[in-house]
Formats: C-alpha cells, structure tokens, sequence
C-alpha cells in the first residue's frame, strides 16, 4: 500500500483517532522490563539495546514463507536510517530536515507528520546534519525527536503535536545532532557531534521528559583550566592532555550510543575522537586523553563521574567509541555478571562489568587489525604497533587496518542473542592510507577513502557472529562492500540484516547460512525490529539509506542506493508488493562547451575540498544524494549563476549555505572549471 508523498499536517491531523493509540501504562513499564510483545519503544527493542526478540513464528523453517505485509512510501528526499519502533498501534519513524511520522502498525497508513520547521540558513555543519537523523524514542506518551539544527523535542504520542521543545547544543558552536536520543528512568539523553572537526567541547544532556527540565550536562573533555573546571571527573581528564590541549584541540562527541543501564542506573556514553587527528598536531604527550574514544559511565540522577574506559587513547586513527553498546546477563565463572559488550571502531570486542568497568576477559580482534598486537589486561591499555603511527614514521605515512573513516564497526547497531549467546555485528573489513599532508579537507591527516579496495586489498562487509564468552569467532559470512546494515537477533534462530545495495536477508543464528532474503530499490542502514500484532508476527524495516556517510562518500558507494525512502512490515501471511523499480541511474547528459582548462580545474578542486563543498554534494563533485542536487548534472543556467549561489547566498533557503567569507570572487571559475570537468569526465566514462 502506498501513500502520496506530500502527506499534509492537515491531512495527517484529520486521520488522527482512526486508530486506537493503545495504553501509555504498557509501554512504559516496557522500557524498563523488556518490551512486550506488541511494543518496541526504543531502538535496540528495550534498555538493554540487544536489538533481540523473544518471538519465533518467524524462525529457521517459517522463514522462507516470509512476504511483505505492507509498504509505505515516507515523504522524505534523504532516506530513513532510523530503526521503526512500536507502541500502541503505531510506527514511529524519524527522517531528516525535521520530519517524524507515526504509521499504522496494522496498514501502514500514516497517522501523523510532525515538522521541526527547520529554517535555513544554518551554518555548514549544521546543514549538513539536518539531513540525517537516527531515530526517535518512545516513553509513554511522549515521543523523543531530535533534530541536525540542535532541537530536541517531546511529542504527543498520538497526534505528533509538540508537549516542549529545548535546545541542548548551539549550531553556531559547530554542532549538529544527528543520533537518537535515549530514555530511562523518566529521563532523555541526547548528545551531539562536531563531525571530526576538533572545534569544541563533547557533551550529554539530560532532561526531565514530563516537563523539559534541564537536569544535567556532562562535558566529555575538559575545557581552559583557567575559565575552572565543571566538575572534579574534568579536573582529572585535563591532567590526561598535553599543555595548552585547550588551545588546538577538542572532540569527544557523543554522536551516537548513550545507554541508560537499569540494573546500575547510570548512563554509558559512548565517545569520538581527539582531532586534530595527529596527536602531533594535538602536543598530546602520550596520555589518555580522556573521556575520548571511551565509555564513560555516570549516574542517571546526576551526571557525576563514575567508571570509564578509554578503548584507544592517544588516538591517530579516529578511531570513535560512539557504537551503542549491549547489555547482557552474563554467566562468567558460574557467576551471573552484569556486562556491557562494546564493538568499537578500533576493532577490538569489549566485555566490561557494568557496575565498574572492569574488564572480564582479553579483548580481541573481530577484524583484520594492524595497529595494536594486544590489549594489556594489567593496564588495560593497547599494545601499539609502530608501523601505523604514521606522525612518527619518517614517511609520515602508514597503512592502517580497520580503516578510520568507518572502523570496524560503524553505528549500525549489533545485536545479542541470549538463545545463541552470540553477538552478530556488521563489521567492515578494510584499511586506509593515512598520512600527515597539508591541505587536506579533514585539516591534517590526509584519508585516501578505502585504500585497500584500490590496491587488491580486503574491501568488504562482513557479518560475524562472536562468542563473547570465549572472544571468539563464531562464523563470518561475506555479505558485500562496508558499511551494511544493523542486525536484529530472533528466537525463531534467525538474524536479519538490510544491505546498502537494496537486500534484505535473514541468515541462520547458529551458522550463518542465508535462508531469506528479499530485494528492494533502496538501500537499507539502520536495523530491523520486530512484533507480535493480532497474533502475526512482523519484521520491520526503514529502507532509503540515507547517512551523513552517504552523503560524502556516495562515490564509493557505487550500487548504494538512497531511495525511496520506505518503511516495509514483513509476515508470514503477507501478500503485499512493491511497485517496480526505478531506473537507478539517468545518463548523464552534454555539459555546456566548452571542455575547462585542466589546470584551472585542478585549482578548483582544491577550492572545493577547502571550502567541504563534499560535505554534500560528495567527493570529487560524485555525490549529491537526496535533498542535494548531483553537481554533475548541473545546467549551463545555473552554472552561470555560481556568483549568486556561493557568494550571494541564492539557494541559502533550499540549505545551500553561502561562502562569501570562504571563497573569494577569484576562486569561482577555478570551481566553475572543476565542475565542468567532472560532469565532461562523467558524461564520457558512462557506457
Ligand atoms: C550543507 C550542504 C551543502 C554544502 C556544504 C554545499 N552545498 Fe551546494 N547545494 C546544497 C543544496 C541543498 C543545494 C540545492 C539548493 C536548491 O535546491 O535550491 C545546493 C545547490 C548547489 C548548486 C546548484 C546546483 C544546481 O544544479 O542547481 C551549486 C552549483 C552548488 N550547490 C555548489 C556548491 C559548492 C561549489 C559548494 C562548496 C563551496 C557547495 N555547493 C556546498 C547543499 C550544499
């Protein structure tokens, strides 16, 4: 069943009541309890993020049986990364430039549209973010929606009309949020990101969600000693920095995974990198550097300190901790323990003690990894290997194993079957060159993106199952290029998993085995859930991948299809379908005569990298996906128009940004050169 794009508020208002909401009660002692059966409020189904079901209608004989129940087309340009969740009858989704949507569980209708109304313009990175969002969250009546222009907002459940809105960070501090926010114990936690810039401070939020009371912030690096220090867990971090860290340094983003733990109630942040990214550039005199690339524990009620650990201090890699984690009841030497498994971007499977941040075993490698022989367990600290520590190599460059743009592990969540006892993690298997360059568009090390696929070397996505007990491998299945989708773990002994490229599968739990699989036209990121609803078991899906990370890297992600956005129900009983694809790609037409100088070109590109045109419109001028319209494909009008549109800020409404104080009027015909030249090279590679 499809539904028109431009669904109105109006309309969406006027469908309101068709539908019976369900009871508030229910869902939230779901959240803490483990959701029932009909309800998956938050993105990893409950607290414990284990992104698992009890439910086995659907299991390893059933599955192939397995057909859509219904579709609907969502009203946005840039795709859905966000995981569906249930309660009460509806589906919540979350899309980007402001947008939330309720639909019904049953149909797929669409019951309500919420709109941020997001006004451009925004500065850079903030018009970027504000094309992506991560989900939402559920608690009782309230809907949770955060959006890239740094709003956080609490909606009514059943008519999507906003209870209050704040706003955690500040879009001219160079922040933008993009993740989901999280619940527990009455309260929400959102972070932020500065996309690897280096300019500021890391935070958390918390905020009553009956009233929108501020409650606490906790800054995840520490800022000028001489402006006095937040709290006595920053006074500590800063004796973790080199001198005058304050000055050329920052980071620390909590972008992601934050995960309130109901049996210790505190909160686990997961955190990003230092940048600049060579400690060289950071006078990092070989501490921790704390909290960054950490998970740092403090209490719900407070905000204050409480356990962290820092999976790779003194980063050279970018090599973020903001994978959410998983919480697990453990049995570890005929004790039940409390532990939170985390699969960062270094490569390494954690196994922690959730009330101390104890170690439990020695971590080990779920990939290829070049940079460190070990974790040390008396200190707890990597071993690092020196070839990969390119600032101080006399090349100053260095291959390094897992790549640092991705990692191993990116967001796409993992999932935790208690039945198997197996963890089943998206992980990308791929290195990077890196280097230290002048120039370059992320401010020192130079990325060339995915080294290794260019060079024969490993370029792939894997999905794994990993004893967690035992640090071991379990079975590894090629799924396709890196960056896939994020898993949903089941009874019925089955994983599931959307691909980029517009697949999605189930595999065996116990040995990897594909046993489903469906093909769609849009690319799918984020996970699956799943529901009980009148007996029929569904799976769930948001399909239209649409990441900061497709955004920049669309060229590298060539078969990685955006859209439509969709969100598709998958039964037993299902007799739905989808209507035939689209063309994926249209021919590229002539560009205007004539052909640009070479070498004015080449000045152009570098205006373009500078200026972080790729942000949005890709690499190279290979992207431009969804609300950003592909450079190459640009008509001799509006190539005429360059002056007005980056100096005189002509489509700042649409989110164009202006850069007038970036680019100067000179620069514009070498930019002009380096887009005519891409769209002429595009126009004659195509067969
Ligand atoms: C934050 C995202 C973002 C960044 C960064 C960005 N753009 Fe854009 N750009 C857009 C959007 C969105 C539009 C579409 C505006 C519209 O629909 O009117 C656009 C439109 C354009 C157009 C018109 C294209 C056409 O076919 O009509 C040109 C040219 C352009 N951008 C060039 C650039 C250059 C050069 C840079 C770097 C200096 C840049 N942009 C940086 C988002 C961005």
């Amino acid at each position: 069943m499809a539904f028109p794009v431009a669904a109105s508020a109006a309309i969406a208002l006027l469908l309101v009541g068709s539908i019976d909401f369900g009871s508030t009660a229910a869902a939230e002692t779901a959240v803490e309890k483990g959701a029932k059966l009909d309800e998956w409020p938050l993105i990893g189904g409950n607290n414990y993020e284990q992104h698992y079901s009890s439910l086995a209608q659907i299991n390893v004989e059933s599955v192939a049986g397995l057909k859509l129940a219904w579709y609907a087309d969502m009203p946005t340009p840039d795709g859905l990364t966000g995981i569906p969740l249930v309660s009460g009858n509806a589906v919540y989704q979350s899309g980007g430039l402001g947008k939330a949507w309720a639909n019904d569980v049953r149909t797929g209708k669409q019951l309500w549209e919420f709109d941020a109304q997001i006004r451009f313009p925004l500065p850079l990175l903030a018009s970027w973010g504000v094309r992506v969002s991560r989900g939402l969250a559920v608690w009782g009546d309230y809907v949770l929606k955060a959006t890239g222009d740094c709003r956080l907002f609490a909606l009514d459940r059943r008519s999507g009309k906003k209870i209050w809105e704040v706003t955690p960070c500040d879009v001219n501090d160079h922040k933008t949020i993009t993740g989901a926010p999280r619940v527990g114990d009455g309260k929400v936690f959102i972070g932020n990101s500065n996309a690897d810039s280096g300019i500021g401070r890391g935070y958390v939020d918390a905020y009553e969600i009956a009233t929108g009371k501020h409650l606490w912030r906790f800054y995840v690096i520490p800022g000028d000693p001489g402006k006095g220090f937040e709290s006595p867990a920053m006074e500590m971090a800063s004796k973790t920095w080199g001198p005058k860290y304050w000055e050329r340094s920052g980071g620390g983003s909590p972008w992601d995974g934050i995960t309130y733990d109901p049996r210790t109630r505190l909160v686990l942040i997961g955190t990003d990198g230092p940048a600049p990214f060579s400690p060289k550039l950071r006078g990092a005199n070989g501490g921790d550097e704390l909290f960054t690339n950490a998970i740092v524990a403090v209490k719900a009620d407070t905000g204050e300190y409480v356990w962290h650990y820092s999976t790779t201090p003194g980063d050279g890699w970018n090599f973020a901790a903001t994978e959410p984690v998983v919480l697990a009841d453990l049995q570890i030497q005929g004790r039940k323990r409390a532990v939170v498994m985390s699969a960062p971007k270094n490569g390494f499977f954690y196994v922690h003690d959730a009330f101390s941040g104890k170690l439990l075993n020695e971590p080990k490698s779920i990939v290829y990894q070049n940079w460190a022989s070990r974790i040390d367990m008396s200190t707890g600290h990597p071993v690092l290997a020196q070839e990969t520590q390119y600032w101080n190599n006399p090349s100053g460059s260095a291959i390094v194993f897992p790549n640092p743009m991705g990692g191993a592990h990116g967001w796409m969540p993992m999932s935790y079957s208690p039945k198997t006892g197996l963890v089943y993690i998206p992980v990308m298997d791929s290195g990077q060159f890196l280097g230290t360059e002048e120039g370059s568009s992320v401010g020192d090390a130079r990325f060339d993106v995915y080294y290794s696929r260019d060079h024969g070397g490993r370029y792939e996505g894997d999905l794994i199952a990993w004893d967690p007990l035992k640090q071991k491998e379990v079975w590894r299945k090629k799924i396709g290029r890196p960056y896939e989708g994020g898993t949903l773990a089941t009874a019925g002994g089955l994983v599931f998993q959307g691909r980029t490229e517009g697949e999605f599968a189930a595999y065996r739990a116990d040995t990897g085995e594909k046993v489903w699989s469906f093909t769609l036209d849009s690319g799918i990121l984020g996970a699956p859930s799943t529901v009980e609803i009148d007996g029929q078991q569904l799976v769930l899906v948001a399909a239209g991948s649409g990441s900061t990370s497709s955004i920049l890297f669309a060229p590298d992600f060539e078969g990685h299809t955006i859209g439509p956005a969709r969100l598709l129900a998958f039964s037993l009983q299902g007799s739905a379908k989808l209507p035939p694809p689209r063309d994926k790609v249209q021919p590229f037409g002539k560009p205007p005569a004539p052909e640009p100088d070479a070498t004015l070109a080449a000045l152009g590109s570098k205006v373009y990298d500078r200026s972080g045109c790729d942000l949005c419109h890709g690499a190279n001028a290979q992207g431009g996906v969804g609300s950003v319209p592909e450079l190459r494909r640009i008509d001799k009008g509006h190539l005429d128009l360059l002056p007005q549109i980056l100096r005189g800020g002509l489509f700042t409404a649409a989110g164009m940004p202006d850069f007038k104080d970036e680019i100067k009027p000179e620069e514009i015909p070498a930019l002009r050169a380096f887009i005519l030249q891409q769209a002429w090279t595009a126009y004659r590679q195509q067969k």
